[in-house]
Order: C-alpha cells, then sequence, then structure tokens
C-alpha cells in the first residue's frame, strides 16, 4: 500500500483525506512542486525548494517546516513508498476555514506529501518525438508561482488529448510560444537553442534550467527571448519537465518540425540531462 504525508503525520494514501473547507479544495487557494527521484537521488531538491519557498512567497502562506525538516519528509516519503524512480508530490495550500475569500484568522498551512511512480516516455516517443498543438494562453498572469489553480492547463491537455496529440503549447497574442501545460518549450533556430525568457508568463522550469546547463556545458548557443514556429531556420522543437526530462516534439499543429524525429540537439540534452541523473 501506498503512504502519504497528510495533516502532521503519515497515512495509508486511501486513509489520506483533506477537510471539504481547505482552501486548496474551495478557492486553489496554494501551491506545489513535483520532484524526480531516480533510485533514492534527487533531481535538483533544493532548486525545488528554492522554488516552493518563492511560490509560497509569492501568494502569502508560510510553511511552518524548516528546510531540513522538509528534506526530511521527502526522503521519508520517497522510502515508504514502493517505487525506485518515483516523482513526489508536495501540495501547500493557505488551511482550513469557513469559506470567505478573505481569510481572517490564523489558520495553519496544510502540507501534503505522496509519491508516485516516475512515468517515462516510451521508446517510440523518444525515437520519433512528441506531437503538440497550439492554444491561446486562457492563463492567469503569475505563471512564474507554481499555482494548484490548474484549469486551463487541464482543459488544454484535454483538446490535446482529443486531437490525439501530447501536449498544447500556450501562444502570446503575437503567436509566440510560451510554454505548454506542464512543460517549458525550446527551438533549435539556425543551431542555436531558443527558448522564452523568464517571466511571469512562464514558469521557471528545474528541468528548463538543467537543459540550459548542460547545452551551455556543450558549446550550444542559448538565446532567451520570444520566438515562433514559423521562424526561418527552425529545425527542431522539445520540451522539458520533471516527468518527461527533455523530449523531441516532432509535430506541432499537424505541421512536422525538421524531418518528422527526434532531433540530435534534443536527443542530446536527453540523454546529458539523464547522464547526470539516473
Ligand atoms: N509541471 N511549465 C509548467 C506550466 C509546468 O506545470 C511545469 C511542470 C513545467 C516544467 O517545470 P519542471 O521542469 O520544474 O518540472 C513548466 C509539473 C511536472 C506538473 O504539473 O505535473
Amino acid at each position: 500500500t501506498l503512504t502519504a504525508w497528510v495533516n502532521g503525520r503519515f497515512v495509508p494514501l486511501e486513509e489520506a483525506t483533506i477537510h471539504i473547507e481547505d482552501r486548496g479544495f474551495q478557492f486553489a487557494d496554494g501551491v506545489y512542486e513535483v520532484i524526480a527521484c531516480f533510485g533514492g537521488r534527487f533531481l535538483e531538491l533544493e532548486a525545488h525548494l528554492d522554488r516552493l519557498e518563492n511560490s509560497c512567497e509569492g501568494i502569502g502562506i508560510s510553511l511552518l517546516k524548516s528546510r531540513p525538516e522538509l528534506i526530511e519528509l521527502i526522503h521519508d516519503t520517497y522510502h515508504r513508498n514502493p517505487f525506485d524512480h518515483a516523482m513526489i508530490y508536495i501540495q501547500a495550500t493557505r488551511g482550513i476555514a469557513p469559506r470567505s475569500h478573505l481569510l481572517t484568522q490564523e489558520v495553519e498551512p496544510t502540507l501534503v506529501i505522496t509519491a508516485r511512480e516516475l512515468p517515462s516516455p516510451s521508446a517510440e516517443k523518444l525515437t520519433h518525438g512528441a506531437s503538440a498543438i497550439t492554444l491561446p494562453d486562457i492563463r492567469w498572469k503569475r505563471c512564474d508561482i507554481k499555482s494548484i489553480a490548474l484549469l486551463a492547463s487541464v482543459i488544454g491537455k484535454q483538446e490535446a488529448a482529443r486531437q490525439g496529440v501530447d501536449e498544447a503549447f500556450w501562444l502570446d497574442d503575437e503567436g509566440h510560444i510560451l510554454e505548454g501545460c506542464a512543460t517549458n518549450c525550446f527551438a533549435v533556430i539556425n543551431g542555436e537553442l531558443v527558448t522564452h525568457p523568464l517571466d511571469h508568463h512562464v514558469l521557471g522550469g528545474i528541468t528548463r534550467h538543467l537543459a540550459l546547463k548542460v547545452a551551455r556545458e556543450h558549446d550550444i548557443t542559448i538565446v532567451e527571448r520570444p520566438w515562433r514556429l514559423d521562424e526561418p531556420g527552425l529545425s527542431e522543437c522539445m520540451m522539458s519537465s520533471t516527468t518527461n526530462a527533455v523530449v523531441a516534439v516532432s509535430n506541432i499543429d499537424g505541421v512536422t518540425i525538421g524531418n518528422g524525429a527526434a532531433g540530435p540537439i534534443s536527443t542530446n540534452l536527453r540523454q546529458w540531462i539523464l547522464d547526470e541523473f539516473e
């Protein structure tokens, strides 16, 4: 059986419950992280906890746990569950109170930690690349905060599935690719690795950061700027996330990118990241 940390203790997952007046449930008033663990080695744990801290600060929640306490809980959650390669989910909400937009009483934040098996993309996808559609960005304007309010992403993913593709990429009003529903996006344009700069329109992905780091180490030129799919010289697209590492995207809106297979830079970036952590 699986074990979750909830309301200050470890419990069997099927007994793990949250009060119906939790503000996460009623207002999506909370933030989260997803952290990958390969055989007991956590991928960029400190960076994830830094981001969690920033997200909490961004919405004015203070976790009542110190950094070492959080790290211990995360390790504990991993070891109490049966997965070698796991994704650890951490959710913090403002707490439980009678429903009112403005919270006027002191409440303790709710902290939940679960572990699930880390999925891995199929060999088919790794060879031929994933596929995506583009959609106008209907999300809020603080995408740098990893909020649990994910309705737009759920709708985007549903539309992608309906069209038989893997991911939906959000477009700004000028047709720039911002990021995916649960991924950051990159293109190779004239041999340079291009990705949207970090601002309020995208989440600062931990895998994005890693991809840029390994690219730099291998002397690939990095350009952080808004980019479009119709730019001349575009030869590859890819997406990055904790759950995917880096995966090539070879078809967007039904149009083939490059030669329709996973390109060399996408494939290399994926391998270089996995080499560091697997
Ligand atoms: N999503 N952009 C968005 C909107 C995301 O939701 C995510 C991650 C990323 C990639 O971030 P990272 O590399 O730190 O995982 C970018 C997680 C995995 C999720 O919602 O399940």
